[in-house]
């Protein structure tokens, strides 16, 4: 099975593409609620800007837990600037006005906080982002993408796409109903509602 960062690659340039959205050079991307998979997120970013002659990304990767990304940071180094924070408060920690916003699978259902806390998060995202950026986020099971639109929604985001990602990832359990989950295999693509239409 391809990589994880061949496969972002891929999911970038399809969803990226369909969408028109179009990202500078050296295009400031945000990851939130990264975890370790804040490597294979980078290296997919770095990948599709690469194929694309835009340089290399200013990444910033964000998780309330310094330990999700322990071994990210060890893995990427200077590459990436890693940020320990409860991603409700976002704007107090990081500024700018981010081109493209990160964020797999938020556990929307299994957290104790649930959906409310996640649509704080993407409020802020919301906020953080360029008029002309694009947030795009995946779940591994219907159960978190259903609420995760509702979040993204109220969040004030416009929702370009929501449904079934074409280059999801491996099988790696079930749930109890029976749904296969599936790494990346819903996919939501956001935008300002200020933003040009797409
Ligand atoms: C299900 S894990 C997904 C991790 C990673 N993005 C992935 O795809 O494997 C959800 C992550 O969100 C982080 N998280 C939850 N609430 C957060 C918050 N308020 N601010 C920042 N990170 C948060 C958790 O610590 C956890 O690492």
């Amino acid at each position: 099975m391809e990589s994880p960062d061949k496969r972002w690659a891929r999911i970038l340039a399809e969803y990226l593409g369909k969408f028109r959205i179009e990202l500078p050079r050296f295009p400031l991307v945000l990851d939130v609620g990264c975890g370790n998979a804040a490597v294979w997120n980078y290296l997919g970013v770095a990948e599709y800007l690469k194929d694309k002659g835009l340089g290399m990304p200013h990444y910033i990767a964000v998780d309330k837990e310094e330990a999700a990304f322990q071994k990210a940071k060890s893995q990427l180094g200077e590459l990436v600037t890693f940020l320990a924070c409860d991603a409700q408060t976002l704007s107090d920690y990081v500024k700018g006005s981010f081109h493209l916003a990160l964020c797999t699978h938020p556990d929307l259902t299994t957290s104790p906080q649930g959906p409310k806390m996640w649509q704080r998060v993407f409020t802020e995202v919301a906020g953080l982002l360029d008029p002309r950026g694009c947030l795009v986020v995946t779940s591994f099971w219907v159960q978190d993408h259903i609420p995760l639109q509702v979040a993204v929604d109220r969040a004030g985001l416009r929702i370009l796409y929501s449904g079934t990602n074409i280059f999801p990832g491996r099988i790696f359990d079930r749930a109890s109903d029976g749904e296969p989950l599936q790494y990346d295999k819903y996919i939501l693509l956001a935008r300002k509602l200020s933003g040009p239409e797409g």
